[in-house]
């Protein structure tokens, strides 16, 4: 028997030495260690059939057996991968020592991230955001605001008009030149209390300078319940303002003319950059308008059906670029819109 298992060894040994690939040694595997009839289970099932006092030698020569063979293959194993290895072109190596690539990081535009602070403050104040279609129609974007056609308000919106014609022949679709078109959608959809906020793009056929884009942002607000006054949307806009530019802005409100409102405000700031003083930014007012705003019209609360002896609304309109150049101090809009990355990689 022992020398049964010798020559099982040899036999091993030699076959191993010989296998050239995977398969080779998978092969070999089977024959000698396979746990079904590999060379070395045969003999540890024949040791029931063995007299008691040769088992014991047999046995434990038989496990050496098995476990010698099991290092050999190990061994061969490593051995074929290190060569498979080897044969790779060297282009394939993969230097773990090199340092990896930093991917670039994105980051949200200043007049989004200007925008989102905008909504911010006014949906903490409990209104809710919302959007709205950007190509409008001649009601919304006027009509419905008290502004008929030939009324010298439209000079104030100088339009582009959408290349079509409704059944009377009329150009009647735009690009919206401002959000207020969603005070009418909101209030035609729903009954007091409203409190919403409408952020967006608007367009104007303009020239562009430094002050002046054809595309930008507002962002509009609208509140209607019963006992809104001047007062709140005075208190509204001061948080506003306060959340935006600082604890202790100034704010003032003057008169000025929207038809869509009465009475109609402009409001301003005082400049953060001076306090007051007079400077480069302000333009050396001290001041700094940031928005349009005023009470709803009674006549455009009443178009969309709501009572206007009942009920009083407060609007107005951010212009969001506006907001930012103030804030970061930058004195051309179009720096926005030139996708210059030095001047993007700073907010
Ligand atoms: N829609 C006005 C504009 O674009 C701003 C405004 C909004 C004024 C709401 C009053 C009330 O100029």
């Amino acid at each position: 028997m022992q020398t049964n298992l010798e020559k099982i060894r040899a036999e091993a040994e030699s076959e191993l030495a010989a296998a050239k690939d995977a398969a080779d040694i998978e092969r070999w595997r089977n024959k000698f260690l396979g746990r079904k009839d590999g060379a070395v289970v045969q003999i540890l099932r024949g040791l029931a059939q063995m007299p008691i006092d040769e088992r014991k030698a047999v046995g434990e020569a038989a496990n050496s057996l098995k476990v010698a063979l099991e290092a050999a293959l190990a061994t061969k194993e490593d051995a074929a991968k290190r060569e498979a290895l080897a044969g790779q072109p060297e282009s394939s190596k993969v230097d773990v020592t090199l340092p990896g690539v930093q991917p670039a990081i994105g980051r949200y535009h200043p007049i989004t991230q200007t925008m989102r602070e905008i909504v911010g403050a006014f949906s903490s104040m409990g209104f809710q955001a919302v959007e709205g279609p950007e190509v409008e129609i001649d009601y919304y974007n006027f009509e419905a605001l008290n502004i008929p056609k030939g009324h010298p308000a439209r000079d104030m919106f100088d339009t582009f008009w959408v290349d079509y014609k409704n059944d009377k022949g009329e150009r009647a679709m735009l690009l919206r030149t401002h959000t207020s078109p969603m005070q009418i959608r909101v209030m035609e959809k729903q009954k007091p209390p409203v409190r919403v906020v409408v952020s967006g793009k608007v367009f104007r056929y303009e020239a562009t300078d430094a002050t002046h884009e054809s595309i930008f942002h507002q962002v509009e607000g609208l509140a209607v319940d019963d006992n809104l006054s001047l007062a709140d949307l005075k208190g509204t806009l001061y948080e506003f303002a306060r959340r935006l530019f600082g604890a202790d802005r100034k704010v003032r409100f003057r008169c000025d003319y929207f038809p869509f409102v009465e009475p109609g405000v402009d409001m301003a700031i005082d400049c953060f950059n001076c306090g007051g003083q007079g400077c480069r930014i302000c333009k050396e007012t001290g001041w700094l308008e940031i928005m349009g705003a005023g009470m709803v019209h009674p006549s455009v609360l009443e178009r969309v059906g709501y009572d206007s002896k009942q009920y009083t609304g407060l609007a107005f309109g951010i212009g969001v670029e506006r907001v930012a150049m103030l804030k970061y101090g930058i004195d051309d809009i179009r720096h926005f819109y030139a996708n210059d990355m030095r001047f993007l990689r700073q907010f």
